[in-house]
Parts: structure tokens; sequence; C-alpha cells
């Protein structure tokens, strides 16, 4: 026979950022993270998992196109996962069942893959969720998308999250947790502005790597800055404070981004038209005299903008004024709408 899972899982981006490990193959972070998980309606990945004994060994595909299987992230997850099933076999039998039997993996993503979007993240954590819902372990398996990619273990609950640091040797308490649901703050929008939707330059894995070997910055944000940022964030998101909420964010993918100049070689993620929307943001707050919309980018030129409902369409008309959608290639000037799941 053949059992098969299918399952989705949404993109989280993070208001204050994760850039650098501790532990490479652990994947433990350098400091603690906290983002928002966007409704998937929009951004998500889709897999499915099937297990048979009639299948000869595991296989992949990403998009269609089959992948080598020996790829360690994948390793790591699958092996974590067959490890887990393996300790729960007495517990419930089931989990034990298809132990013997090799994995077919089917993934896919309704938005570009590396363009800094999230993708891996959206990717790793449908892929750990599938496979832990096909070997029927229940309870938190953030610690093994943490494995695939570190954003991933943020995409495994929705509304704001955190991905603690951690203490034990062996990562297990470098997890997710959700800090509010969704539905805790239904007016805030995300607005994701799609800069330019190839590849990133330089991969987050290896550019965290060159960072933390050559950056005094990153160094003095994990210890003594981020600490007391993630604090202030977490109650301004208990308390719906959008100001905190938006300065803190601005102010966070800001240093991420100082960080990355302060790389030797230096790592640019962000482009002109990302650097325009910086001025277009704080411009349009100053003519508030407050925070009406903040901007936060991760590793590439794409804008993403937190706000509340009621100034969507004034942004929107803002960012389409400067950036007509038509005034150059479609697919690079297309605004996509996000909302947090509710
Ligand atoms: C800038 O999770 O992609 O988006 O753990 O090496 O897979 P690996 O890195 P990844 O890094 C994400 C970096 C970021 C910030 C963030 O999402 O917190």
């Amino acid at each position: 026979g053949i059992s098969q899972v299918t399952c989705t899982a949404p993109v989280n981006i993070a208001v204050i950022k994760y850039w650098g490990k501790r532990d490479e193959q652990l994947v433990l972070p350098i400091n603690p993270s906290l983002s928002v998980t966007l409704s998937q309606d929009q951004l998500c990945a889709r897999t499915t998992v099937a297990a048979s004994a009639d299948f000869k060994r595991d296989r992949v595909w990403l998009n269609g196109q089959e992948q080598s299987v020996d790829a360690p992230r994948l390793q790591k997850c699958l092996g974590e996962i067959r490890r887990l099933a393996r300790k729960r076999k007495h517990k419930d039998e089931r989990a034990g069942d298809l132990l013997g039997s090799c994995v077919h993996v089917c993934s896919e993503n309704n938005f570009p893959t590396a363009a800094g979007l999230a993708s891996s993240a959206a990717g790793y954590a449908c892929l750990v969720q599938s496979l832990a819902k096909l070997f029927h372990i229940d309870g938190d398996v953030s610690h093994i998308a943490r494995q695939g990619s570190g954003s991933a273990c943020r995409s495994m609950y929705g509304g704001f999250v955190e991905w603690t640091m951690g203490r034990l040797e062996d990562g297990a308490d470098s997890v997710a947790k959700q800090v509010a649901p969704a539905e805790h703050w239904p007016e805030l929008r995300v607005l994701v502005a799609v800069v330019n939707a190839g590849k990133k330059a330089v991969g987050s894995t290896e550019g965290m790597q060159t960072t933390v070997k050559t950056s005094a910055l990153v160094k003095y944000r994990a210890e003594h800055v981020v600490p007391s940022r993630q604090e202030d964030m977490r109650q301004a998101i208990l308390e719906r404070d959008f100001q905190t909420f938006g300065e803190i964010t601005m102010k966070d993918s800001n240093q991420f981004h100082a960080t990355c100049l302060d790389t030797y070689p230096p790592i640019f993620y962000l482009n002109e038209t990302s650097k325009h929307i910086i001025h277009l943001v704080h411009r349009y707050n100053r003519h508030h005299g407050k925070i009406k919309a903040a901007y936060t980018f991760d590793a590439g030129p794409n804008a993403v903008l937190y706000l509340l409902q009621d100034d969507v369409p004034e942004v929107l008309a803002l960012l389409r004024h400067f950036f007509p959608p038509s005034s150059t290639n479609n697919s690079e000037r297309e605004f996509v709408q996000g909302l947090p799941d509710a």
C-alpha cells in the first residue's frame, strides 16, 4: 500500500532578524528572532509526501524538478523525523509502521524561489510538517524544521512567532513559540513589493557565515541590541502598539543590512529601488507625524511593508504612483498583499 499526506505552510517575515549561527550543524542562532506569519492564500508552499514499501529509494521533486536527496539539510530533516518515529514506535504503533519504507516528496512554491521571499522557510516548514504527519509524530517539531532552514521553524506557527536561542547543547530548546495568534491584531497588514524576483546574489547561509566570521557589529548586535529589542517587540505586539512595532521593525532591518555592509567583503542586498522605498516610507511617516508604514528587507531587494488595514489603499496608491506597475517589467513591479492568518 501507499500512505500519502499533503500539507501547506505559510511564509514568515521577521521583524527581529535572524542573522548568524553559533552552530552550523544544528542551526543554532546567535540571537533570538521574531516574525509574523502571513496568511496562506497568496504565498505558501505545498508538499505531498508518500511512503510505500514499493519505493526503492527516497526521492524529492521541487517545483516539478527532481533534486538530489543527498542534500545535507534534507537528509537532516528526514533523518530526524525517522529517529523520532523510531523513538515513539512503542507509544504509537503507526509511527513505526512506515519506518521500513522509502518516501517520495513533492514540493511546490506559489512564488519565486530564493528571491529573498522566505521560500526556504515555507518549504522546509512544509516538508517537516508533512513528514511528521505521515509518521504520526505529534507535538512540536520546529527544532527539526530549524535544521532544514533556521527561519523555517517560525513558519510552523501562525500569528506572531519567536524563535528562542536555547541553551541546550543539542539545540532541543531552540524552538519556535507563538507570542500571539493572528486574531490578536486583526488590523495588521503586510504588503510585499516585489522589486526583483530573481535569485539572490549571496544566499543567506553563506552570507551569515561570512558576517559572523568578519563583522564586529554583528557580535555587538547579538549581545547588546537584540535581547532588549526582542522584549520590547514582544511587548509592542501584546499591546498592539504600532508606533513601537514599526520603529523597531525598521531599525532592526536597517541594522541587519548594516551588518551585511560590515561584512568583509561586504554584502549588498538592497538595490536603488529598495532605498527609494525606504526614503518614501520615512517621508510618508514624517508627513503624518507618526509611523503609518514600516519597511523590512530580508536577504534580497524586495520590500515588505507592515501597516494597518485603513492605510492599505493610500500606501498602495503611493507605491503605484512612484513605482508604476507598467514602467518596466510587469513581474518586477507587482505588489502582493498578504494578510496575517485569521
Ligand atoms: C534575512 O533561515 O534562510 O531572512 O538557516 O542558513 O537556512 P539558514 O538561513 P535562513 O535565513 C533567513 C535570514 C533572514 C532573516 C530572518 O528571516 O530572520
